[in-house]
């Protein structure tokens, strides 16, 4: 038996490989600084490692690999690989930093964002069970892409693998391919690691040589078959990344129809892993859902809408419209051509019809506004008439300012509320009106407060012209 079985945390490391150049990428940006499902591959990778390990996972770099220290941080421990000779030595400049470390040495590539946590879960039970040094992960796949062959015996056990360049013809055919994820026992790899030797057309130290030298020894080498191809999509080009992106949303996009989620057409949703979606909703093409957003049950969502760390009640309606950094609750309703920016807060039923913009505000519940207003830095109340083309001027070009408008006011169409202003409960304005001045409830705000003022000299108009824009009193029904 091995000395790791019986226990339940054999202790794990993690080394990820990020050395690579990445040239087929064309970027000036590093290969594993590329998103997939908005999130740059190698920080998938790290988050991954996190997930599996409690240990500082190594994360081996290039020379040039500045810009990934920048973005990982503390979050590993960075080892350089000034000359890329090849995957085994990369692992070999890892040696001195993990050598003390007892248990399971786990490699993979930052470029492999779809492979999934369960898999590394299985691998690893799989090689604490495994008497042999080494486990490995195995995908089959119609395309084998160049990758390396599996070649296993007759009793299944793996015997080597072998690089397309290298391979004879027969084993071409082999279509059970190395994504490149093993798990070692720890005091053998660091032992063994060194008798890797420099071979083929580049003269590289291959990390898959491993197998033959646990074979050699009488090590089992275990293969863990992969049942989901994807996991070994490794980002090489820009088409590549393409892949990744449409199978990850295909892995997303499954998953929440399978939750009770109705998408029309899976090849044109796009939903980040971090939002949730109710039972019954139903989205529509061309949506895209991201950050952290969360979405009620029996909502209807798109065609064609952009929602960012938001949060949706349930039987809410958002459709062609940009959601960010806001918060709609039950049976709130939004589009089409509609913006909620940030801080904007639609109460239960609010309604919300096309071309508005919502800012830091809050509208009560069941008010509406149908058409073309801009709510900015405000508080609308409950059962609110904001009437076609109403504006909040919130900012007079150095600061911003706040409007308050009662419940049950009703404000008419083309209204400019001149902020700071209130209206207050039951407060009118009339259509076109500039309101400068607080609307006390019972009157309503009529009129433009333009006046004619002294100016080079030239009189004003009759006190009647200026006084126009004041305040008229009108009966109000009993409300
Ligand atoms: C390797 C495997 C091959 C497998 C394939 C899957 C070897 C010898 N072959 O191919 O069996 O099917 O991966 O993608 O291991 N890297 C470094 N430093 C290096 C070389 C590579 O960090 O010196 C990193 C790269 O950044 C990349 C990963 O290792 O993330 C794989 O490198 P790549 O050159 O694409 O793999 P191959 O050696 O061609
Ligand atoms: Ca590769």
């Amino acid at each position: 038996m091995s000395h790791l079985s019986g226990s339940s945390d054999p202790g794990i490391s993690v080394v990820i490989l990020a050395a690579g150049q990445g040239t087929r990428m064309k970027s000036d940006l590093a290969k594993v600084l590329h998103p997939v499902g908005g999130k740059p591959m190698v920080v998938r990778a790290i988050e991954t490692a996190q997930r599996v390990s409690d240990r500082l996972p190594a994360l081996v770099i290039g020379h040039d690999g500045d810009a990934v220290r920048d973005t990982i941080g503390e979050r590993a421990q960075f080892v350089i690989q000034a000359e890329q000779r090849g995957t085994g030595h990369a692992v070999m400049q890892a040696a001195d930093a993990l050598r003390d470390q007892k248990g399971m040495v786990i490699v993979f590539y930052a470029d492999m964002p779809l492979l999934r946590d369960e898999t590394l879960h299985r691998l690893i039970r799989m090689q604490v069970q495994n008497d042999g040094p080494l486990s490995l992960l195995t995908v089959t796949a119609a395309d084998p892409r160049g990758f390396g062959r599996i070649v296993r015996d007759v009793d299944g056990h793996v015997t080597a693998i072998v690089e397309e360049a290298d391979a004879t013809p027969e084993q071409r055919l082999i279509r059970e391919l190395n994504p490149g994820v093993y798990a070692f026992r720890a005091d053998w790899l660091w032992e063994n690691l060194s008798k890797l030797t420099p071979k083929g057309r580049k003269n590289e130290f291959y990390l898959t040589d491993m197998v033959q030298i646990a074979v050699e020894q009488g090590g089992i080498v275990a293969g863990l078959e992969s049942d989901d191809p994807d996991e070994m999509i490794g980002v090489n080009t820009r088409v590549h990344l393409a892949d990744a992106e449409a199978a990850l949303r295909r892995r997303i996009n499954e998953y929440w129809m399978l939750e009770g989620v109705t998408i029309l057409d899976p090849a044109t949703t796009y939903i980040q892993e971090n939002v949730t979606i109710g039972q019954d909703t139903v989205v529509y093409p061309n949506t895209h859902l991201q950050g952290h957003t969360q979405i009620g049950a029996h909502c209807v969502i798109g065609p064609n809408s952009v929602i960012v760390d938001s949060e949706i009640g349930a039987h809410c309606t958002v459709e062609a419209s940009v959601v960010e950094g806001a918060i709609m609750r039950d049976h709130a309703e939004i589009g089409p051509f509609s913006h909620l920016r940030k801080g904007a807060y639609l109460d239960e039923g609010v309604h919300m019809g096309n071309f508005g913009e919502v800012k830091n505000s809050r509208l009560g519940p069941g008010t509406r506004m149908g058409h073309f207003s801009y709510i900015g830095d405000a508080a609308i109340g409950e059962d609110v008439n904001i009437g076609a083309g109403t504006i909040t001027v919130n900012y007079d070009g150095v600061n911003k300012h706040k409007t308050v408008v009662g419940d049950h006011a009703f404000i008419g169409s083309d209204t400019m509320l001149i902020a700071p202003v209130t209206v207050e409960d039951n407060g009118h304005t009339a259509a076109g009106s500039v309101v400068t001045r607080n609307v006390p409830a019972g009157y309503i705000a009529v009129g433009v407060p333009a006046r004619m003022r002294e100016f080079n000299g030239i009189k004003p108009l009759d006190e009647k012209e200026i006084q126009k824009g004041t305040l008229v009193r009108i009966v109000l029904s009993a409300c």
